[in-house]
């Protein structure tokens, strides 16, 4: 695709964005701004409800087109089958899905490295709680390659390892993981693998047919820039009958009747589907999907790593500037993460945004602040955060007064 075409798709995706009118945003990462197309399919969703009610038969058959039509683009952005793909609510509901689901016995280790969300975290740490399984940490520096990771992920596996829970794209560093061979290491040992994928999502281009992933959860309110409220979980067809589902309903069942008689329906995805879905969500992600598919994933994968080499090209050269995300090509993402010497990293994306306009988050257990840098972005949006950083970087804002910009609570 000639450079140019490449760059009035990016410029059309901004132009479709409203928030780049007043911000330079920056923390996709977090949650993605909403664009046009997303907000009108909501919007047609709503006015068909507050016109017809919910219940009317057409509208009924809109929301179940929609659900099949997210089904359908989702399992196409994962590399999947529809009737692979469960709607959840985020990607920690289908982490939590998949981890609990799996048969553990105590003792069992399950693998998971330093550098996971509480969201993948927190229910490795309860399987250890509830059902005592061993808790292995592979430790991953934010300049290991891939070939690093891989024999850290050898080491921590050993034998008899249940389960793999990980980032493909960690949040704190951007680090992007070599999926493929760790999956391929993890199923020689006979582990499950189960990939957070809150970053990847309209992100990096993912096909997990050809990597023989087991579950891979993603979020439809990040990367790709879909309402909150909804993710999808996708399961491999052979693992679904054995992935135990935690909460249940309608979906969970073959058949019943109200004497007792029930048989649960084993291998049907849509067993981890509880109740009612968010239509509005609904609608709005699959407009993000299909934005998604439509721009190309290739083509965003290599778009955001331009941007990155762009943020590390003004920043990396200021004098008390560190830079803490990847910068080989091979682990290298959308995300750029740097620290300041010297300075409290929420005040500084704080002062950012009071100053610049500029929003970005900080990453508190790397002492760093984060930009996630999507096709929206500009050249010129990183040359305006460049001249930000450099007056901090010449101590134009004391750490005291900088403190006062920090947001309140943690960011989480
Ligand atoms: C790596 C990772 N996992 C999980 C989450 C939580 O995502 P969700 O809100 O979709 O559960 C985040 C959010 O920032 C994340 O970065």
């Amino acid at each position: 695709m000639p450079e140019d075409e490449l760059a009035a798709r990016w410029a059309a995706r901004r132009a479709r964005t409203p928030v780049t009118r007043d911000y330079t945003y920056m923390n996709c990462g977090w949650v993605g701004p909403l664009s046009e197309p997303v907000i009108a399919a909501m919007r047609e969703r709503l006015e068909l409800e507050v016109a017809h009610g919910p219940t009317t038969r057409h509208v009924m058959e809109d929301g179940r087109e929609r659900q099949d039509g997210l089904r359908r683009a989702g399992a196409r952005m994962l590399g999947a089958d529809p009737d692979e793909i469960a709607l959840t609510g985020n990607t920690t509901e289908g982490v939590n899905i998949a981890l609990a689901g799996i048969d553990l016995a105590p003792g069992d280790p399950v693998v998971t490295t330093n550098l996971e969300h509480v969201g993948g975290l927190i229910p490795v740490y309860w399987a250890r709680h509830r059902r005592g399984a061993e808790v292995r940490f592979v430790r991953i520096a934010g300049d290991d390659g891939p070939g690093a990771v891989v024999e850290a992920f050898d080491r921590a596996l050993g034998h008899g390892a249940k389960a793999v829970v990980l980032s493909e794209i960690t949040y704190t560093t951007g680090q992007l993981l070599p999926l493929s061979a760790i999956t391929e290491l993890a199923h020689a040992r006979g582990a499950t693998v189960i990939v957070d994928g809150a970053q990847t999502a309209g992100h990096v281009p993912i096909d997990v047919h050809a990597l023989g992933i087991d579950a891979y959860a993603v979020p439809s309110h990040k990367w790709l820039c879909g309402p909150s409220g909804l993710g999808l979980l996708y399961v491999r067809r052979e693992r679904i009958p054995d992935v135990e589902p935690s909460k249940v309903s309608g979906r969970a069942a073959a058949s019943y009747d109200y004497e007792g008689a029930f048989e649960p329906a084993r291998d049907r995805i849509a067993k981890f589907e509880v109740s009612t879905l968010p239509s509005l969500s609904v609608a709005g992600m699959l407009a993000a999907v299909e934005q998604y598919l439509e721009a190309g994933p290739d083509a965003v994968w290599h778009r955001v790593r331009e941007l990155n080499r762009r943020a590390e090209s003004v920043l990396a050269p200021i004098p008390g500037v560190r830079v803490l995300s990847p910068r080989r090509d091979d682990s290298r993402s959308g995300h750029f993460v740097f620290a300041i010497d010297g300075l409290d990293p929420a005040g500084v994306s704080g002062w950012m945004q009071a100053e610049g306009r500029v929003v970005a988050r900080s990453v508190r257990q790397h002492g760093a602040v984060r930009l996630s840098l999507h096709v929206y972005n500009t050249d010129e949006e990183i040359d305006r955060v460049g001249a930000l950083v450099r007056r901090l970087a010449a101590g134009e804002v004391g750490p005291e007064r900088l403190a006062t910009f920090a947001p309140a609570g943690p960011e989480a």
